[in-house]
């Protein structure tokens, strides 16, 4: 098997002394998409925000396409492909669609070709694109922060609830989307509590509870071992 983009190895952190993540294992393989379930106060956005630097560990490794980055800072991530959208989206309000994509310029990747791609995954955004993001539904809010997190052209996007929410249907066709962008070639760590819609697109599911993987699998495999812890009534 080939290096995986992410791999997690007996991770734990802490808030002050509740230690939260208890040996957290975890390999997503390259190109994949793996969806990563679990309950309320799991654990995941804990997971979410040590991966991408904002919150420090205790002990474990976590290594990046083979790279050592436990410790390293956020914008160094990014720098080796790293890109996260944290649970509650991360748009400016004040600012419109269009200024909200040519910010993200900053990384690199220049204005016009991050507004291209935006707008050839999301079409609304495209219609939208002088209004203020503040204004939008949640589901064109997370289209945007989707479209934000492309221009960093990422290797592995990591996306905590994208449902956060949101209606059924606007939950799928953002799937759809992550799809869309696994195909050309991100591989991409979606967080959900429940399995919804998630588990159609991924090509592996995981289990989180206190703190831990309890169960690895493929999609199918979860759904049948798993379906008191993961579906709560909610899928
Ligand atoms: N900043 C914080 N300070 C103290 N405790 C925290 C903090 N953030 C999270 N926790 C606690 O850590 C545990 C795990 O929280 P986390 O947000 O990682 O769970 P989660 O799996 O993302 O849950 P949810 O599905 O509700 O988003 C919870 O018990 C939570 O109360
Ligand atoms: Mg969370």
């Amino acid at each position: 098997m080939s290096v995986p983009i992410l791999d997690v190895i007996d991770l734990h952190a802490a808030y002050g002394r509740i230690e939260v993540l208890r040996g957290v294992d975890l390999a997503v393989p390259r190109g994949a998409v793996m969806a990563l379930l679990g309950p309320n106060g799991a654990g995941k956005s804990t997971l979410v925000k040590v991966i991408s630097g904002q919150k420090e560990a205790t002990s474990g490794d976590i290594h990046l396409a083979g790279v050592h980055v436990r410790g390293a800072r956020s914008d160094d991530l990014a720098r080796v492909g790293l890109c996260t959208i944290p649970e509650g989206r991360s748009v400016f309000p004040n600012l419109t669609v269009e200024e909200n994509l040519v910010l993200m310029s900053y990384a690199g990747v220049p204005a016009p070709a991050i507004l291209d791609t935006a707008y050839a995954y999301f079409p609304r955004l495209h219609e939208r694109r002088h209004q203020l993001a503040g204004t939008m539904s949640g589901g064109e809010q997370q289209m945007l922060a989707m479209s934000r997190a492309l221009a960093s052209d990422p290797a592995l996007l990591l996306l905590d609830e994208l449902s956060m929410g949101l209606a059924p249907l606007i939950v799928d066709e953002l799937y759809e989307t992550v799809a869309r962008i696994a195909e050309s070639g991100v591989s991409i760590l979606c967080i959900e509590q429940f399995a919804r819609t998630a588990l159609r697109v991924a090509d592996y599911a995981a289990v989180m509870s206190g703190g831990r993987i309890v169960a690895t699998g493929e999609p199918g495999e979860i759904l049948e071992t798993m379906a008191d812890v993961i579906l709560g009534g909610a899928a």
